[in-house]
Parts: structure tokens; sequence; C-alpha cells
């Protein structure tokens, strides 16, 4: 089993804020990073795709293609951009690293162009990062 991973980055602005919850219950679970005037991280993403190598290619998959698609579908939508207001694949949830990864996973997923998906992973600072396996 081999697995090839891509790396992309993006910036984007987010607040973690639970609109079912008082702004004291948002401040007492998510701190700063609930403020109402927003912060931004840059954040890295790698997708990493599992299987087996093509004896032909010698590639598991082509990352040029893997790159483009990672490009159009994730980054593209959220580069430069509020992830609490501005996109529509992070409607309605609270745009944590967690969710943010889960949300790319189920972007990627199908769209693979070889082997399969095995891991999101998405630092969101130097020192959190968050993997999610499906
Ligand atoms: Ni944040």
């Amino acid at each position: 089993m081999t697995v090839v991973t891509r790396r992309e980055t993006f910036c984007a602005a987010h607040r973690l804020f639970n609109p079912a919850w008082t702004d004291a219950m948002n401040e007492e679970v998510y701190g700063a990073c609930s403020r109402a005037s927003w912060h931004g991280h840059n954040y890295e993403l790698e997708v990493s795709v599992e299987g087996d190598i093509d004896p032909e290619t010698g590639f598991l998959v082509n990352l040029k293609l893997l790159r483009d698609i990672i490009r159009e579908e994730v980054v593209s939508k959220l580069d430069h951009r509020n992830l609490n207001t501005d996109v529509d694949f992070l409607a309605g949830v609270v745009p944590t690293a967690e969710n943010i990864a889960m949300a790319v996973w189920r972007r990627l997923e199908n769209k693979i162009p070889s082997g399969r998906l095995c891991c999101i992973r998405l630092r969101e600072t130097e020192n959190n990062v968050v993997e999610y396996r499906g």
C-alpha cells in the first residue's frame, strides 16, 4: 500500500460561533475565536490518497490532476473567503478545523482520479492540526 500526499495552502477568515448559544456561552467555549470582528488563518491542507501503483505510469495518482482537482473544488472556494458567510459547502456548520476537514473530504472523496482518499490533514496554526479519515 502506497500513500501519496498533495499539499495546498489557503488564507481565510472565520469566527467560531454557534448561533444556538448565547454570546456568553460562545465566549466560554470558543474564547477569542468567537469575537465578532473575525480573524484569519493561513491554512495548510494535505490530501492523501492510498492505493496501488499503476505499473505502466509508476504513479498511484497523477499529482498534477490531483492538484488541479483540489484547487478547483476546495482552494478556489476557500481562499481569501469568509468561511462563515461565503462558502456554500460550509453553510450551517461552525467552521472549526474539524468541520472544514470533513467538508473537504466530502467534496473530494468521489473526485480522486485514481486510488482512494485516505486522509485530509488541515493545519490551522503552527500548533494545531486536524486529520479526518472518513
Ligand atoms: Ni480561528
